[in-house]
């Protein structure tokens, strides 16, 4: 067996000392996982410009020259620059009145203040290209897309000395970007919180590792444990890129009502649909999208519109701590996250998991 089986090009090429990324909203997290020796990306695609260039700063107040990215979404299916007004203005009757019938039936509060949704960068292009701006101007080491193909940037970044990595769900999104020169692909599979595809993490990671050459390929999508992370090596993935698994961290700000419900979810309490935001995305089940699962539901609204819609339950919901209505995203290894530790913790313990599941197997070999 190789030394250390945990070193690899991603940690060659980020400076950091295990192949583990966190995603995370959360800075405090974020900092954490970096100053442990992994990597952080922090997701900003909620956040007005000035908010994404003081949570940089804040960041890089406390990381001491290390390295960390920030995700954004770049969605190109959604309006150029559609204002708030004229996006709503397009939702149809149907599907305002269905949800209605569920604000009705669940008596789902108002939002208590400003909807966090309506300054996402998924919701027009404009807002999304503002948001990128602040990135390139900062010259983050990383800038992650969520959503959308990168390539339009990678120059202007490259200048710049950023490096790009890209997330998809599907093998022929990831050649496009292998072509236009990603530094990294996040192959991620069905199994993940968020938005995700219908392709498993065990097919998608081995089939894009193989078409990637020398560009490392993260893993992404039910990675809990240090098991999912050594499988992830084999399988190809230079590191990890994992989301659920930081949420119940002590130092993640969501709310309580939302960490001690992942701490007692199981694979079967995430749904997977359209309602939230009209791609596929998996999400604690709720109200929400079980009323949107229902044969009689409309078809959910293609993005952004979807949003829009789901902003208010999401919204109202939070704002109103009702706990038997908030959801949040949260992939099929929720099942894994069973106690609330500190973040160093989590890495190192991930990190020792995975040592032990090679020397074991390396063990039996011999
Ligand atoms: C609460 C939460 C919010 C997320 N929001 C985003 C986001 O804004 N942008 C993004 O690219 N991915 C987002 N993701 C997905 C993660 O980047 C990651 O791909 C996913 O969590 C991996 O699957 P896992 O949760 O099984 O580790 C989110 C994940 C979670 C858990």
């Amino acid at each position: 067996m190789a030394s250390d089986p945990l070193r690899t090009k991603l940690c060659d090429m980020l400076g950091i000392e295990f192949p583990v990324i966190a995603f995370t909203h959360c800075k405090d997290v974020a900092v954490s996982v970096i100053n442990s020796g992994g990597f952080a990306v922090l997701g900003e695609a909620m956040h007005t410009p000035d908010d994404i260039a003081s949570d940089i700063k804040w960041i890089r107040d406390r990381i001491d020259g290390k390295p960390f990215g920030i995700d954004l979404v770049l969605p190109a299916s959604v309006p150029p620059a559609d204002s708030l007004e004229q996006l709503e203005a397009k939702i149809p009757e149907t599907h305002r009145g269905f949800a209605q019938e569920i604000k009705e039936k669940y008596n789902v509060p108002d939002p208590k203040g400003a909807i966090d949704l309506h300054t996402w960068g998924g919701l027009n292009q404009q807002m999304a290209r503002a948001q990128l701006e602040v990135l390139l101007d900062e010259r983050v080491p990383v800038i992650a897309s969520g959503l959308g193909n990168p390539g339009f940037f990678l120059e202007t970044a490259h200048e710049r000395g950023i490096k790009v990595f890209g997330l998809v769900g599907k093998a022929r999104q990831a050649k496009r970007q292998l072509d236009a020169g990603v530094d990294a692909v996040i192959a991620q599979g069905y199994d993940a919180a968020g938005h995700t595809g219908a392709v498993g993490t065990f097919s998608i990671v081995p089939e894009i590792a193989a078409m990637a050459g020398d560009t490392p390929i993260i893993a992404a999508g039910g990675v809990t444990t240090g098991r999912h992370l050594a499988a992830a090596l084999c399988l190809g993935a230079s590191g990890v890129w994992s989301g659920t698994l930081w949420l119940a961290s002590r130092e993640s700000d969501i709310d309580m009502i939302i960490k001690e419900r992942l701490l007692a979810s199981t694979v079967e309490d995430t749904s997977y649909g359209k309602s939230i935001s009209g791609m596929t995305m998996r999400v604690l089940t709720c109200p929400w999208t079980k009323e949107w699962a229902k044969p009689e539901a409309p078809h959910a609204l293609p993005p952004p519109y979807q949003m829009l819609l789901s902003a208010n339950y999401i919204q109202g919901a939070n704002d109103n701590r009702r706990e038997d209505l908030m959801t949040e995203a949260a992939g099929q290894g929720v099942g894994f996250v069973t106690s609330m530790k500190p973040a160093r913790q989590i890495l190192f313990d991930l990190v020792e998991e995975a040592l032990a599941a090679f020397e074991e197997r390396v063990g039996e070999l011999a």
